[in-house]
């Protein structure tokens, strides 16, 4: 990291009364430098906190810079590289969520935050990989609509035992998709003392073979609380710098190099110059906005 793009963050950072935000996978010297790093639903939290702040710089993908922005309507949010998308987030249209509501029309729609914010305003309720099974359970239902990670729906319907209807049919993170069985079982051969950690986005194969399931941050907590000395990461990359750095007598071995293409293309210089011309603005239609909201604020009231 060079002093002088820190130095100048710092001052415009001043200057122009903004905050950086960081999800956990972002690149170590973006975590080091933003005033909070987090997971989906902390970092939805933040920026709704964030009540003297004039712009918010996003350091993430499109999904949760959207969300900031709905949250946020009378905040400036800049997503430093607009070329950050999820492609899970592609994966379901508003068309199909609509098709599925035709199809089932008492079953109420949950999707994850990872979706296009036109998705988010046909649904009822929005959740994150840290609440989803406490928002579905919660539900007076016992068949929900559920996208658009199957991983994830097939984790929810396990733990809520109830009927999950999947959508898309493949809707899946080509992140976590490369962590593989096999792979974790040499590594807990290779360190037996080990405890796993996975991703519920993770593949139901991997996932059985762990000792905790989770959101990043809640990975984070656990190993935080937790007297083991070495943990297996199964989630991107990018989250074992704040392991590491939360925990520096502990050791923590990735599963995989997985790594999100879209999450690395922020970079502190593409923070410094998205502040300093106060460019990439996410902008959410109002209509669509306004829609999106109550799906966002209702799961915040339930988290
Ligand atoms: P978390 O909410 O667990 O940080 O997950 C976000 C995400 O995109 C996982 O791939
Ligand atoms: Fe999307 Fe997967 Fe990247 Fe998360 S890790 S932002 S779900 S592609």
């Amino acid at each position: 990291m060079t002093a002088s793009i820190v130095d100048k963050l710092l001052k415009l950072k001043r200057e122009k009364k903004a905050v950086i935000l960081a999800h956990n996978y972002q690149r170590p010297e973006i975590q080091d430098f933003a005033d909070y790093v987090g997971d989906s639903i902390e970092l939805c939290l933040k920026a709704k906190k964030e009540k003297n702040a004039e712009i918010i710089v996003f350091a993430a993908v499109d999904f949760m810079a959207e969300s900031a922005a709905i949250l946020n309507p009378d905040k400036k949010v800049l997503l430093p590289s607009p070329g950050a998308r999820c492609p899970m987030a592609q994966m379901l249209t508003a068309e199909e969520v609509k098709r599925w509501k035709r199809k089932y029309p008492k079953a109420p729609v949950v999707l994850y935050v990872n979706t296009l914010a036109e998705a988010k305003a046909e649904c009822d309720v929005c959740c994150t990989s840290a609440n989803a099974v406490k928002i579905v359970e919660s539900l007076d239902a016992n068949t929900v609509i559920f996208g658009p990670d199957n991983n994830l729906a097939e984790y929810v319907a396990e733990k809520t035992g109830k009927n999950i209807i999947a959508i898309p049919s493949r809707g899946f993170c080509p992140t976590h998709l490369l962590f593989q069985p096999e792979e974790i079982q040499v590594l807990r051969m290779e360190y037996p003392d080990a405890v796993v950690a996975v991703h519920p986005e993770c593949s139901s194969e991997v996932r059985v073979l762990a000792d905790f399931v989770g959101s990043t941050s809640q990975m984070c907590r656990y190993a935080k609380n937790t007297e083991f000395k070495r943990y297996i990461i199964a989630t991107e990359v990018g989250l074992l710098h704040r392991l590491k750095k939360e925990n520096p007598g502990k050791e923590f071995i990735p599963a995989y190099d997985a790594v999100c293409p879209n999450m690395k293309l922020n970079t502190l210089e593409r923070v410094y110059y998205a502040l300093k011309d106060e460019k990439h603005v996410v902008r959410v239609p109002k209509s669509t906005a306004e829609k999106a909201w109550k799906a966002l604020e209702k799961m915040l009231a339930m988290k």
